[in-house]
């Protein structure tokens, strides 16, 4: 079975948790993208869906699910959302899609976050996917030199690099830089967080701890969850 296959399952599994008139967090991703699918699908009444990102809400629109925003509805019931990489505890990797700033803002405001992700994300150390880390633009060179300093102290050899695609540099949706960490193995990812967080010109990074209520990973044999 195909890691997109995976990923269906879960998202239609994610899709059933869902009743009428919930306010839902809509993840950013393949993997969400299928979740986002399936719920409008469903034709459940009275949904209110916040997007975490531009390309979920241009998404969730074409299929006439009802869009609003963190700001007129700052309390969701319940979130779904990808993930990177799946680690004990559910501790997680998020931004693989650049849009780990919102997606947190939203898991945040979420009375329950439940991820969703093939089969492959679920590891037993996180660190093999390279960690997202937001910067803003305005001196990021220099952020990135305290970001160095940073991973030496947690034994990480390599600098994170910036995040480019065709057209240069990538900007996030709020016109943010993303550098990547390739960490290997991040063996205190709560310090890790931390210290990242205390950096200045760092917006947020990718690590994701103690938000994930549950987990719902597509295999072959249909889905597992992990709690
Ligand atoms: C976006 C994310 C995604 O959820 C993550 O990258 C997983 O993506 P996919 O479902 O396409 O594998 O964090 O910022």
């Amino acid at each position: 079975m195909s890691a997109d296959t995976q990923k269906r399952l879960a998202g239609e599994a994610a899709a059933l948790r869902v009743e009428a008139g919930m306010t839902v967090g809509l993840g950013t991703g393949s993997t969400a993208a299928w979740f986002v699918r399936a719920l409008a699908a469903r034709n459940l009444t009275g949904l209110r869906c916040v997007p975490t990102s531009e390309a979920t809400a241009e998404l969730a629109r074409e299929l006439g699910l009802p869009l609003s925003t963190l700001e007129d509805s700052p309390r969701i019931d319940l979130t779904v959302d990808g993930a990177d990489e799946v680690g004990p505890g559910l501790a997680l990797i998020k931004g693989g899609g650049a849009a780990l700033l919102r997606e947190k803002l939203v898991w945040e405001a979420s009375a329950r976050c439940l991820v969703i992700a093939d089969a492959a994300k679920v590891v037993q150390t996180l660190g093999a996917f390279a960690l997202p880390i937001e910067v803003v633009a305005f001196g990021h060179k220099t952020t990135a030199n305290r970001i160095a300093d940073v991973l030496i102290d947690h034994e990480i050899a390599m600098p994170a690099r910036v995040r480019t695609a065709d057209r240069g540099l990538v900007r996030t949706d709020g016109g943010n830089l993303i550098y990547d960490a390739k960490c290997g193995a991040v063996h205190d990812p709560a310090r890790l967080a931390d210290d990242l967080k205390l950096i200045t010109g760092v917006v947020e990074h990718g690590l994701f701890l103690d938000l994930a209520d549950e987990a719902i990973i597509g295999t072959d044999g249909g889905v597992e969850l992990l709690t």
